[in-house]
């Protein structure tokens, strides 16, 4: 997804009004929580795990897709869903966001051992870092 889609999709969350948003408007912008993003966000996960550290490789178009879903949710952590008694949140998001956009670009170009590579370090490093934030922060 490109950086204006991803703004495209951040307005369409922004501008869908909990209250008065029809059912379908909110089915349309995915879970309405953190919490619900991030499950989803690890089934996205494992999609990414099986197709780009097995081998043989899955479809690396399908992975790049993935990514990019994934990386849409992360946008929503410097947005709707950015967690102000975190130090550090929206950038933790932010950098997440930026990795899994680099892990769908090396998939999308067919680099599936630089995407690879990229989601295998990044995770432990994105992910965590915010989780241990979250903690620190008694939340
Ligand atoms: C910007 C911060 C941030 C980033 C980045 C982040 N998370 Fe989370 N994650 C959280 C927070 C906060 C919670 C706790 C939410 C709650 O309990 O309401 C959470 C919870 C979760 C949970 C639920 C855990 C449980 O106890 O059920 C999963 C699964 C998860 N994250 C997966 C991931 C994965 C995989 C990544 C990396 C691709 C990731 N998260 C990146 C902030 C983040």
């Amino acid at each position: 997804m490109s950086r204006a889609s991803t703004a495209t999709a951040l307005l369409l969350v922004a501008c869908a009004s909990p209250t008065a948003a029809p059912a379908d408007t909110a089915a349309a912008v995915g879970p309405q929580t953190w919490l619900r993003h991030m499950e989803q966000l690890d089934v996205h996960c494992s999609e990414l795990h099986r197709a780009l550290l097995q081998s043989p490789q899955g479809d690396l178009k399908q992975a790049a897709a993935t990514a990019q879903q994934a990386a849409a949710t992360l946008a929503l952590g410097y947005g709707r869903f950015e967690n102000q008694q975190v130090p550090g949140f929206a950038r933790y998001a932010r950098d997440a966001e930026s990795w899994l956009l680099q892990v769908a670009l090396e998939a999308r170009q067919h680099h599936g051992d630089l995407a690879a590579d990229l989601f295998r370090t990044g995770r432990e490093r994105h992910c965590t870092a915010c989780h241990d934030a979250y903690e620190r922060a008694g939340r």
